[in-house]
């Protein structure tokens, strides 16, 4: 399963492209304008190349169809790892997948997101999307449960020969982390303040401190025997 970072935190990326863990980076509005990126050309060129070969979602800022499809081929043109993100369907509930069809002939990844429910996400995958980004947290939001959505999406992909990826997002906490992971997520894009709590324990720290004390006892025996011999 890859891990992506739902962020557009520079230092934040930095830190966990450090620590190995981070295989790509998703982004929407709400996120750049949070993690203070105002001009997006800017951030996102950046962020892809921050990224080096790893893929980098970006998402476009209008609701018709035809705005949509210039900023997709004008996004695709700043880095060769931009992955334009397109919702399902826009605020009125037009759908977007003609879009989405139109930008994957054209050879543009496409993240199809705001995806709620199976039927959406397996439309998308029909349309060519690469990746299918299930809204975890939303969906419930809505009373509903996400691991059965990502379980039957990943199930039906694998039937059918579809290609795209299960990418679970709206993380709200860790444990939706473990729960979009079991139920077969191919990627789950993870804000960094969790992957900060998915890694830390209390009692791994106890250990480690418990250890680190009885290597240094043992180094003061060391000494005490050298001591004793002089
Ligand atoms: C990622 O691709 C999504 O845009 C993001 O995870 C949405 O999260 P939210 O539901 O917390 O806004």
């Amino acid at each position: 399963m890859e891990i992506f970072l739902d962020s557009a935190n520079f230092r934040e990326i930095e830190h966990w492209l450090r620590q190995g863990v981070v295989d790509g980076v998703t982004t929407n509005p709400s996120i750049m304008l949070k993690d203070g990126v105002y001009g997006l050309e800017e951030g996102a060129r950046r962020l892809c190349t921050l990224l080096g070969n790893r893929p980098v979602s970006v998402e476009v800022t209008t609701n018709d169809a035809k705005g949509m499809l210039e900023q997709g081929r004008t996004f695709a043109r700043w880095a060769p790892n931009v992955v334009v993100k397109i919702p399902v369907v826009n605020e009125c509930g037009d759908s977007c997948l003609g879009v989405i069809h139109t930008l994957s002939r054209e050879g543009v990844p496409v993240n199809t997101t705001a995806i709620l429910s199976f039927n959406q996400a397996i439309l998308a995958a029909k349309a060519g999307a690469t990746y299918l980004s299930i809204f975890a947290g939303r969906v419930s939001d809505e009373g509903n449960d996400p691991a059965s959505i990502i379980r039957g999406v990943r199930h039906w992909l694998e039937e059918w020969g579809y290609p795209a990826k299960v990418l679970v997002g709206s993380i709200r906490a860790v444990i939706d982390v473990q729960s979009a992971a079991l139920a077969g997520a191919h990627i789950v894009t993870i804000p960094p303040q969790f992957l900060s709590k998915m890694v830390d324990h209390k009692y791994s720290r106890e250990t480690v401190r418990q250890f680190n004390q009885d290597a240094e006892k043992a180094l003061a025996q060391i000494s005490q025997y050298k001591t004793a011999a002089q």
